[in-house]
């Protein structure tokens, strides 16, 4: 049933229906959260085991110690074999990815990339896929980069507005990029994006992509997307310098307590080493050792993966089972993503109605990733996108979610259609 066609008799009918659902589905006093891309605790059980691993007594005893600012080779190494790269072409952080990310950012307006024009001497612009990650959005904003919107499509950013953009302006410094399973879009960079990125001519020389490969090992299914290799790429191209790549393994092991990692060439490993060891004597190697101990190989941490993806992908198949089910492929009110991985799925709800589904949710107990999150300043001009968010909820909490998301759409939607 397509609603964008039915009479405004039938509308109305609609929406008294909708109504009387969402009245009872507000009395029932429901309280669920779908906002944030949190493991949930069956999956974060998993990794109780690392807690209590034999082993550990084999630690090096270096690493007790102060020191080895870049982190303990075994991990590097680790984190080398997962992303394609190089162990020398590896830092290891602290637990969290994104800070990395903010340092990266915070270091180059300050001190310039590898002894060149601090970003902040002029005014600094990043390039952001949307919809995109909110989070690396509020870095730009606090630090006041003027952020540009880039459309995502099925095969990753707009190319030829990139391309158009980076070779005129060299203010643009940077750009950020989920490149595969893409937050919230699910989309994996096609090999022609990914090239295209390597290659492409910038008018400013310490133009950088950030490569935020927080997914790389995050399937949903048994295959794993291809993703190309971007830093190989780059080298081949003359642009070896361009890429800063992050990872942790917030999800694949603690969220918000793993080890974090950056990927980048040997002139910005120097680079960043050189300002890093004002910052830290060394990280946590001991835990990186625990780390190390438990994921042993790339092969093992797909085994982790696989008995995480037996938890959380009935999850993702309940919510879109349950969107195909009521609201259909052809509702001209509704579509979504069915992603191969990562821990999102993007509604994409009637223009102008996002704002109105998430106020409904929210007041029926049902917490979203608010309207607009996914775009800098959060400004969604279409007012359509919306973040789903499966994995931390219960699979019960998950059905009342996915009742009060689809009874909100239907009716913040014939409202719409019958006010236009
Ligand atoms: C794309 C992306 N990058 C980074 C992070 C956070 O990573 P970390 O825990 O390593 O800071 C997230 C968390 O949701 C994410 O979705």
């Amino acid at each position: 049933m397509n609603f964008k066609q039915l009479s405004k008799e039938e509308l109305h009918q609609i929406y008294n229906r909708q109504k009387a659902e969402y009245d009872s589905l507000v009395s029932q006093g429901y309280k669920v959260d779908i906002a944030r891309g949190k493991p949930c605790n069956e999956q974060l059980d998993i990794t109780d085991a690392m807690l209590k691993l034999e082993g550990i007594e084999n630690m090096p005893k270096s690493y007790r110690n102060y020191g080895m600012l870049d982190g303990i080779p075994e991990m590097k190494k680790l984190f080398a074999q997962i992303l394609g790269v190089d162990s020398s072409e590896v830092i290891l952080g602290g637990s969290s990815s994104l800070n990395l990310m903010y340092d990266t950012i915070q270091r180059n307006l300050q001190f310039g990339v590898c002894g060149g024009t601090p970003w902040n001497k002029s005014a600094a612009k990043f390039l952001c896929p949307v919809p995109g990650y909110d989070r690396h959005f509020a870095i730009c904003e606090h630090f006041g980069i003027e952020m540009i919107n880039i459309p995502m499509d099925a095969e990753g950013p707009n190319m030829d507005l990139v391309e158009q953009l980076v070779a005129n302006d060299d203010s643009i410094k940077g750009m950020w990029c989920v490149p595969k399973y893409s937050n919230p879009t699910g989309v994996t960079y096609s090999d022609r994006v990914v090239e295209r990125l390597a290659t492409m001519k910038t008018k400013a020389s310490d133009f950088r992509i950030f490569w935020d490969n927080a997914y790389v090992v995050h399937d949903l299914l048994d295959e794993t997307d291809h993703l190309a290799n971007i830093m190989e790429l780059c080298k081949k191209a003359g642009n070896a310098d361009r890429v800063y790549e992050f990872t942790s393994t917030s999800k694949i092991t603690f969220a918000g307590s793993g080890v974090s990692c950056i990927a980048t060439s040997a002139n910005n490993v120097k680079d960043i080493l050189s300002h890093m060891t004002m910052q830290t004597i060394s990280y946590n190697k001991v835990w990186q050792y625990i780390h190390y101990l438990y994921l042993k190989s790339v092969d093992n941490v797909r085994a982790i993966m696989a008995k995480q993806r037996a938890i959380i992908k009935p999850k993702f198949d309940a919510i879109v089972n349950a969107f195909a089910d009521n609201l259909g492929e052809d509702s001209g009110i509704a579509k979504w993503t069915n992603p191969n991985g990562g821990y999102f799925i993007t509604l994409t709800v009637m223009d102008g109605c996002a704002t109105r589904v998430y106020n409904l949710c929210k007041a029926a107990g049902l917490t979203l990733t608010p309207a607009g999150a996914p775009f800098p300043y959060g400004r969604d001009v279409s007012d359509g996108v919306l973040r789903i968010a499966p994995t931390f909820t219960s699979d019960s909490d998950l059905v009342v979610a996915t009742q009060i998301l689809i009874c909100c759409v239907k009716l913040a939607c014939t409202e719409k259609l019958l006010e236009d």
